[in-house]
């Protein structure tokens, strides 16, 4: 204790040091202090009491909020029975690659017992993003939201809103998700489906013993709400819409749009979407809905629809029955993409176009062939397989001895190898009907090197090997411009001319179409070791991930940081 507090007493004086010295603009910078302790907490749905994995006892977790510049110190100390860690989804962590959080990348886990305090800085990034475990499924029931404000004496690009409120979309198990994926591990087969989606941390009306808890948003005729809509279950894009009540999007991934009006959102898991909606109908109860978008041909998911209810001040309690919106389809490829293709950067960014680095990566599923001696009980994908999952044919393989930082960090031979490949090893038809023997991952762990300041563009292109589906990618420690995107093989001679280098939206995770591509783009300009992963938890764990090593550039800004004294080891 006594050392923690010396610590945060030193890091503070040379934060205000930092502040009043060099940048007279941040002198309003707070630093916010939290301690987080991650333990089991009995919660109660769908008529069951879990034991489930908390923090502080909260589910959906504490709420962080902080303005534009300010900085955070969470200490963590886990008390719960499985290794923890936390990530800050979507905070860049400008050389503070140390506190982003995802276990056997940036640090060791934290042991049950253990803690850990993470500190950073949130500069440059304004609206929406939240924070997550990043071990195994404990984000289940391990995450909450990160609110982030303009700083004092500024506003927001918008005429500011009445109410500010936080939808956080989740899903759950009616089972301990850590058993679920580990028996999946077990068998090579998919892991069950969710039982329920949640609006923060509740069913809702259309599930069993969950109507008395359903959540309520207040809203006032005349009046403009803020909603910032996070998609934080495990394994499943989301659609979300509120009856009778457009939405106008402003701000994804905490970057702001220019603003454009839907009925309907499309959140692939780790996406923010901030809207504005008006109290513009009569006053009465309309219920807020979500439930899947599913692209997976013939693939088993959970079917069934979260609520919540937008409840005019007018309306005194709870007799009158909501109304129901309608939802897309569950395969409405047509209205996700019409969505995710509306989005433009507010301002003019700068968008690299000298390009350094041009990376075609292929994302997709695969299954691996048992050999004949191995026990059938672990081969029960289809056919007597395992399931499988790779990025340019490679399967990422996490390391357990250090993390990728460490190893990179210290020179720590053997820990990874330099030779994630910069293209598929075989072309091919990716989006076509192609024999998975074309296909056979190798496992690694694999890094791809990049120099400071590199222009970077990456062709994401989405196979169909096994099956093809939606996937949300989603990179660590940078905002990327999604230059384009669209549906078969990405072609260069056509493509190119299509994309937008003027007004391309910034996001830290963009969601691949089905049998398709997308484009992105950014300057390597954070030093440390970066996992880009598909954020569909399940297909973390059957290796749909890679890992950039970005090293330092010259002078102390352009350089990681040194390690935290308290890191943990493994
Ligand atoms: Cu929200 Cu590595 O993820």
């Amino acid at each position: 204790m006594a050392n923690s507090t010396t610590t945060t007493t030193t890091t503070t004086f040379f934060t205000f040091l930092l502040f009043f010295s060099t940048v007279a603009n941040l002198a309003n910078a707070k630093t916010h202090f939290h301690g987080f302790v991650v333990h089991e907490t009995k919660v109660n749905r769908l008529c069951k009491t879990h034991n489930s994995i908390t923090v502080n006892g909260q589910f959906p977790g504490p709420t962080l909020e902080v303005s534009n510049g300010d900085s955070l110190v969470i200490r963590v100390v886990n008390r719960a029975r499985y290794n923890v860690t936390i990530h800050w989804h979507g905070v860049r962590q400008v050389r503070t690659a140390w506190a982003d959080g995802p276990e056997f990348i940036t640090q060791c886990p934290i042991r049950p017992g253990g803690s850990y305090t993470y500190r950073f800085t949130i500069s440059g990034q304004e609206g929406t993003l939240w924070w997550h475990a990043h071990s195994s499924w404990v984000r289940a029931t391990v995450y909450g939201a990160i609110i982030i404000r303009p700083r004092k004496g500024e506003s927001f690009p918008f005429a500011k809103p009445n109410s500010d409120s936080v939808i956080l979309l989740g899903e759950w198990w009616d089972a301990n998700p850590i058993d679920v994926i580990r028996e999946a591990t077990r068998t090579g087969a998919a892991p069950n489906v969710s039982d329920a989606y949640t609006i923060n941390g509740q069913p809702g009306d259309l599930y069993n013993c969950s109507k008395k808890d359903t959540v309520v948003v207040p809203v006032s005729s005349g009046e403009t709400n803020l909603i910032r809509v996070i998609n934080a279950a495990l394994n499943q894009q989301l659609f979300f819409t509120i009856a009778n009540h457009k939405f106008t999007v402003v701000g994804a991934d905490a970057s702001y749009v220019k603003p454009f009006t839907t009925d309907v959102l499309m959140l692939g898991p780790g996406q923010t979407t901030d809207v504005l909606i008006k109290g513009d109908q009569p006053p009465a109860r309309y219920y807020i809905a979500a439930r899947a978008y599913a692209t997976a041909q013939g693939a088993p998911f959970d079917n069934t629809t979260t609520t919540a209810i937008l409840q005019y001040e007018a309306i005194n309690g709870t007799s009158s029955k909501p109304i129901m919106p309608t939802l897309p389809a569950f395969n409405d490829t047509k209205t996700a993409t019409a969505f995710t293709t509306s989005f433009r950067s507010r301002d003019t960014p700068i968008v690299p176009t000298e390009i350094d680095e041009n990376l075609f990566i292929t994302a997709g599923l695969g299954i691996n062939q048992c050999p004949p001696n191995a026990n059938p009980k672990s081969c029960q994908a289809p056919n007597g397989t395992r399931f499988t999952a790779s990025m340019n044919n490679v399967s990422f393989v996490l390391p357990s001895n250090f993390s990728l930082l460490q190893a990179h960090h210290q020179g720590i031979p053997g820990v990874f190898t330099t030779d994630f490949p910069g293209k598929p090893p075989v072309t091919f038809d990716y989006t076509g009907n192609v024999s998975t023997s074309l296909w056979q991952p190798i496992r690694g762990t694999k890094v791809y090197r990049l120099n400071y300041g590199a222009n970077v563009q990456i062709v994401l292109q989405g196979t169909g090997i096994f099956t093809a589906e939606n996937h949300p990618i989603h990179l660590h420690g940078y905002d990327f411009y999604v230059v384009a995107e669209g549906f078969g093989n990405f072609n260069p001679k056509t493509d190119t001319a299509k994309f937008n280098l003027v007004d391309p939206p910034q996001r830290n995770t963009v969601s691949l179409p089905v049998n398709g591509w997308a484009v992105i783009r950014f300057v390597a300009d954070n030093p440390g070791t970066w996992i880009m992963h598909c954020h569909l938890d399940v297909h973390i764990g059957w290796g749909l991930a890679m890992v950039f090593v970005v090293d330092n550039g010259v002078g102390n800004l352009q350089t990681l940081e040194q390690p935290p004294q308290d890191l943990p080891t493994c």
